[in-house]
């Protein structure tokens, strides 16, 4: 039986920090020959691939055979992304990007087709956490930063990669949205806010380009165990980790690569009749 370590069998192991170099991928030789991975040649943009979910995601994806273009507002951690990804042997680019920026939008999928000649799916995943407080004393200049980042940054990207993708005859692009896409959380109305028009931008390009090749899908996580967690003081403080893990019926927060599961899924032709659609990967958080 040929060595086979996917994303799959890493979470079945449990395995919360962990890279590359710590296994075989799954497109690799072995004794029955080559195998490929399930995004074997595609090229995949992640933004905010740095971090997180995001480099979770582009570790599986690479892990799986795709060419991982990291964009990335941190130059550090996308750097270090790219160079995980290639000391396992594979393949990836880091390129600077502001998603709130239209032109660093469009420079990141310029810079994709310049060095890869296409683009086949996008995870457009960069976003921020905003600060805890009710409506009507959040600091204006955050709620536009939350704004501008979570939805506007989405929206800047999308149009450039489906405008690349059209080229080609299509792709598959996957937004991270939120559980907070679909119901309400006190002190966060930012974010919030911004990961509800994440879903409506979804399932409108979704209709707009159905015929077009292109599906275009979110991503719904419950909490998941991020540096941005962390930040927030959550991971941090035994009290508050213990009262979101509750929150969750499985009583626990996810994985990040137990995301990068759903989007690889949404990638591959496994879900060819699947688009629109906002894909909750949340221990049963929204099903309460
Ligand atoms: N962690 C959770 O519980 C959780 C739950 C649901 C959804 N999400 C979403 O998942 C995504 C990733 O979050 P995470 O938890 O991995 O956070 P994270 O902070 O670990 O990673 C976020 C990444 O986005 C990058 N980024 C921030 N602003 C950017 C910008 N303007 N342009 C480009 N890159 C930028 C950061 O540098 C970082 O690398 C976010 O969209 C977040 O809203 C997270």
């Amino acid at each position: 039986m040929p060595i086979h370590l996917s994303c799959s069998i890493l979470i079945r192991r449990n395995v919360h920090s962990w890279s590359l170099d710590s296994y075989q991928g799954n497109s690799s030789f072995s004794g029955g020959g080559f195998i490929p991975g399930r995004l074997q040649n595609k090229v995949i943009i992640v933004t905010g691939g740095g971090s997180g979910i995001g480099r979770a995601s582009a570790l599986c994806f690479a892990e799986e055979g795709a060419k991982v273009v990291i964009g990335d507002v941190d130059i550090k951690g996308g750097e270090e992304t790219v160079r995980m990804i290639k000391s396992s042997g594979h393949e990836a680019m880091f390129v600077k990007c502001d998603v709130s920026v239209i032109e660093d939008a469009k420079n990141m999928v310029d810079r994709t087709t310049e060095k890869y000649g296409r683009l086949d799916c996008a995870f457009n995943n960069a976003g921020i956490e905003g600060v805890n407080a009710p409506v009507a004393d959040y600091p204006n200049e955050i709620w536009d930063k939350a704004i501008g980042v979570n939805l506007i940054g989405v929206y800047h990207c999308m149009k450039y990669e489906i405008e690349q993708m059209l080229k080609t005859g299509g792709g598959s692009i996957v937004n991270n949205a939120s559980i907070l896409g679909l119901v309400g959380f006190p002190q966060a109305s930012a974010y919030v806010a911004a990961k509800h028009g994440v879903l409506g931008l979804t399932k409108t390009a979704a209709l707009e380009y159905a015929t077009k090749g292109i599906r275009v899908n979110a991503v719904c996580p419950g909490f998941i165990k991020t540096p941005m967690l962390e930040r927030g003081g959550i991971t941090t403080n035994p009290e508050l980790m213990r009262y979101v893990t509750e929150l969750h019926p499985m009583k626990r927060m996810g994985r990040p690569e137990e995301i990068a599961e759903s989007v690889i899924w949404l990638f591959t032709e496994a879900s060819s009749f699947v688009t629109g659609i906002s894909l909750l990967v949340d221990g049963g958080y929204v099903a309460q």
